[in-house]
């Protein structure tokens, strides 16, 4: 008798809140991205499907603070809005408002991932990587966006809005400094569809997948660079083994040459032993060799840093010096 009225309360309490829950879920949905999603670019898409009956407006907040309003309308479903992150985990908020009072709140953690960076380079285990470019999502956007690849192989927009990837990607190229077959949106002249051997488990999760290692397909286009590389004797770790990408950005970069981080910082990011620049005079008995913060003799109007003595990529010399032999380099900037 007694347990007979628990489940009627049970039954009850479970039929009430799958009323509430899917009154919650009628409020609104974020359609992209995912609960917790790795992201390689300092970019992510919020999509939020509302209807106008159960929200009036829908607010999205970034962790440091910066909101966007959607103000829903009868007229429209889906609402997109393209969110800058920061390296490590972004919590961003998205806020469901009817008639001043909050209705509903969901949050998305989203980790930037850093190329170089230990401390962002691994995410913490709850983030996946969540690809976004199959039919069953395109499907969703294809009422209002063309999906489909309109590039002509190495032919640049006259029109860069023109391309089909322009409205949901326009912040790719957003630094100061953006490499050529990005600015012309040449996408998939890289987004081939195809793996290497550092990202196979990516086959076939996304139309626009690039390979890992992607060296073969920066030498695609920049022949003359790989003609003259492989003709030298020492090669640095990272472009030998065609992992371009640690250093520059595919796309676009406050730095030039689209490198992730001005030389300086980018070298010291994997050599952090060299900050304090003692190897290069260490004999001396004197004060350390100065790496940074001075101008360089040898280049007109740069300052000093690692690769006014180091190539970044190749060298006939040990050490990946810019000069054949140590006395050469010294007296590059050293004259007399
Ligand atoms: C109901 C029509 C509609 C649907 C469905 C839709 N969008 Fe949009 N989207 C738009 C419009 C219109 C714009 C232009 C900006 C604006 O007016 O909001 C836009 C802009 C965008 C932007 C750029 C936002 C910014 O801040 O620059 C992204 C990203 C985007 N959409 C992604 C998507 C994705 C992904 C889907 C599918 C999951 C999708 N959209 C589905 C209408 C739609
Ligand atoms: C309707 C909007 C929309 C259009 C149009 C669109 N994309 Fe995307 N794309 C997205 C969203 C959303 C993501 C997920 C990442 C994010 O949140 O920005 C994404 C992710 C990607 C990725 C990362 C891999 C993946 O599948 O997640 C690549 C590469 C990419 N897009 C290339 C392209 C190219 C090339 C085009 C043009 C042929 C294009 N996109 C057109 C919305 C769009
Ligand atoms: C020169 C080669 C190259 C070109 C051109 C290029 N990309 Fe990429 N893209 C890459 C590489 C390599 C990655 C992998 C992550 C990295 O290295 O930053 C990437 C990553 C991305 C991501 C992030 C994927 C993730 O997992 O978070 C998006 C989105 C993207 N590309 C979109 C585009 C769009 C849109 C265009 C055209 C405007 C474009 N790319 C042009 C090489 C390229
Ligand atoms: C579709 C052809 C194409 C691909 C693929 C390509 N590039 Fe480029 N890249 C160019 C063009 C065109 C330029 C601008 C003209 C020039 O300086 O050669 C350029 C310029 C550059 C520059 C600046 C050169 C300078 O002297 O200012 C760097 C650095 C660079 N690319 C690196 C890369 C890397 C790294 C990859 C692979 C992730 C890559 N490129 C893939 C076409 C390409
Ligand atoms: C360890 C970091 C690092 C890696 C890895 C790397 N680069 Fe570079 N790259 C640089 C730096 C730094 C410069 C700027 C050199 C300067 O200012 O003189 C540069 C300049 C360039 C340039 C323009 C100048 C030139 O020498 O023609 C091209 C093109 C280029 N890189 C392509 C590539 C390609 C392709 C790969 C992969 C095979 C690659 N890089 C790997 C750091 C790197
Ligand atoms: C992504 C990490 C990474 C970055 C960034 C990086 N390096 Fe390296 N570097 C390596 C690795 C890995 C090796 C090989 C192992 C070792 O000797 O530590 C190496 C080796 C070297 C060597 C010794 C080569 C030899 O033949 O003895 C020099 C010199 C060097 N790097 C200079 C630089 C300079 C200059 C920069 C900035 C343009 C730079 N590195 C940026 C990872 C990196
Ligand atoms: C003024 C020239 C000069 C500058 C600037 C310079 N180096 Fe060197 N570096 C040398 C010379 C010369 C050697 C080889 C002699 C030696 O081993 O001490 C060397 C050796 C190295 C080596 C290989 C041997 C070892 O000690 O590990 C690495 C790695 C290296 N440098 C990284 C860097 C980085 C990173 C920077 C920037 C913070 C830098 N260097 C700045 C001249 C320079
Ligand atoms: C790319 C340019 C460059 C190269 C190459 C270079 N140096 Fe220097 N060196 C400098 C600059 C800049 C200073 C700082 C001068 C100042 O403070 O006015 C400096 C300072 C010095 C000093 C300290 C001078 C003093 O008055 O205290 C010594 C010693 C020195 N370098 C030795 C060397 C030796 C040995 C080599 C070859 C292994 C070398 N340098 C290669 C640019 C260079």
């Amino acid at each position: 008798m007694k347990s007979y009225m628990y489940i009627k309360i049970a039954l009850f309490i479970a039929l009430f809140s799958i009323a509430l829950f899917a009154q919650e879920t009628a409020v609104f949905r974020v359609v992209n991205p995912s609960f917790a999603q790795i992201s390689q670019e300092s970019i992510a898409s919020f999509v939020v499907e509302a209807h106008s009956a159960s929200v009036d407006s829908v607010v999205i907040v970034s962790d440091a603070n910066e909101t966007f309003t959607i103000e829903v309308n009868p007229k429209r479903s889906h609402y997109c809005k393209s969110i800058n992150l920061h390296f490590g985990q972004n919590s961003i908020k998205v806020v469901g408002y009817k008639k001043g009072a909050v209705v509903k709140e969901e949050t998305r953690d989203i980790f930037l991932v850093s190329k170089v960076d230990k401390e962002h380079r691994y995410p913490p285990q709850k983030y996946a990587k969540n690809y976004f470019h199959d039919e069953k999502n395109e499907k969703i956007c294809s009422k209002c966006h063309d999906m489909s690849v309109n590039e002509v192989k190495d032919v640049a927009f006259l029109d860069i809005k023109k391309s089909n990837c322009y409205e949901c990607h326009k912040n790719i190229n957003k630094e100061k400094h953006s490499h050529a077959p990005s600015i012309n949106w040449l996408c998939t002249s890289c987004h081939n569809g195809k793996v290497g051997i550092y990202n196979q488990a990516d086959e076939n999760r996304t139309k626009y997948s690039v390979p890992d290692p992607i060296g073969d397909v920066c030498f695609s286009c920049h022949k003359k660079n790989q003609e003259q590389w492989s003709a030298k004797r020492f090669h640095h770790e990272p472009a030998e083994s065609g992992r371009c990408n640690k250093c520059h950005n595919a796309h676009s970069s406050s730095s030039e040459f689209y490198l992730r981080k001005a030389a300086w910082e980018l070298c010291t990011t994997c050599h952090k032993d060299k900050i304090e620049g003692i190897h290069v005079v260490k004999t001396f008995g004197r004060a350390a060799h100065p790496t940074h913060n001075v101008k360089d003799p040898s280049r007109n109007g740069k300052e000093l840093s690692c690769i006014s003595c180091h190539n970044p990529h190749v060298s006939n010399a040990p050490s990946l010096l810019q000069s054949e032999t140590v006395m050469g380099l010294c007296s590059r900037c050293h004259k007399k």
